[in-house]
């Protein structure tokens, strides 16, 4: 079984690969190979930030690894909070701060379609790969669930009746913008 090193600080995105992704490959992550660092992620783009985060971290470890940058986009506030997903509350905000001020700028609004979108980068043998997933749905009014995290508990899916919050872990892998990316970077990797 080969190593592939996730480069990532969130345990909840970490443990969602891992059962994305199974017994293929051992995925590390970065206490397994002793890294602490916060990892940079200063671009304006999805692109650019999971560039960034894979190649900072394969340089500190001289490993195979990948790194997902994520977004939310919705339809009615022009695609925002988009790459500012993690802190559009502002700096140091909670995935609370984030939901209320999302709710707070969606309400009064009937168009409340969105869509998560997903990219990984995977360096491997010193070369850079980009793997995309995305899944379509609607902002809810209020938030269901307790399970997942960020934004997940207003977050549901298209021709589902549960939110990501609500839905076990296999279900949201099985649809979701991460496991649609890392299923395409599996897929590369079996063929590489
Ligand atoms: P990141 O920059 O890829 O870590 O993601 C930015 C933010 O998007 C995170 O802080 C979460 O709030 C949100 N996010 C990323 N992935 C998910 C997901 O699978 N469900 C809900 N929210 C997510």
């Amino acid at each position: 079984m080969s190593d592939l090193l996730f480069a990532t600080n969130n345990p909840h995105k970490l443990r969602e690969v891992q059962d994305i992704i199974g017994n293929e490959f051992r995925i590390l992550s970065l206490k397994d190979v002793n890294i602490r660092d916060e990892i940079p992620e200063t671009c304006d783009t999805l692109e650019g930030n999971a560039a960034q985060k894979a190649w900072y971290i394969h340089e500190k470890s001289g490993l195979d690894c990948f790194a997902d940058d994520t977004g939310l986009e919705i339809d009615a506030l022009d695609g925002r909070p988009g790459v500012f997903s993690a802190r559009y509350a502002g700096e140091g905000c909670s995935f609370d701060d984030n939901i209320d001020k999302i709710l707070r700028e969606l309400s009064g609004l009937s168009n409340r379609t969105a869509r998560f979108r997903c990219v990984v980068c995977l360096i491997l043998q010193g070369l850079e790969h980009f793997f995309e997933g995305r899944i379509e749905g609607v902002i809810t009014h209020e938030r269901k669930g307790r399970d997942g995290f960020g934004y997940d508990p207003v977050f549901l899916p298209v021709g589902h009746l549960q939110t990501f919050a609500e839905m076990p872990t296999y279900l949201k892998n099985g649809i979701s913008h991460r496991g649609r990316a890392v299923s395409k970077m599996m897929k590369f990797l079996r063929k590489a």
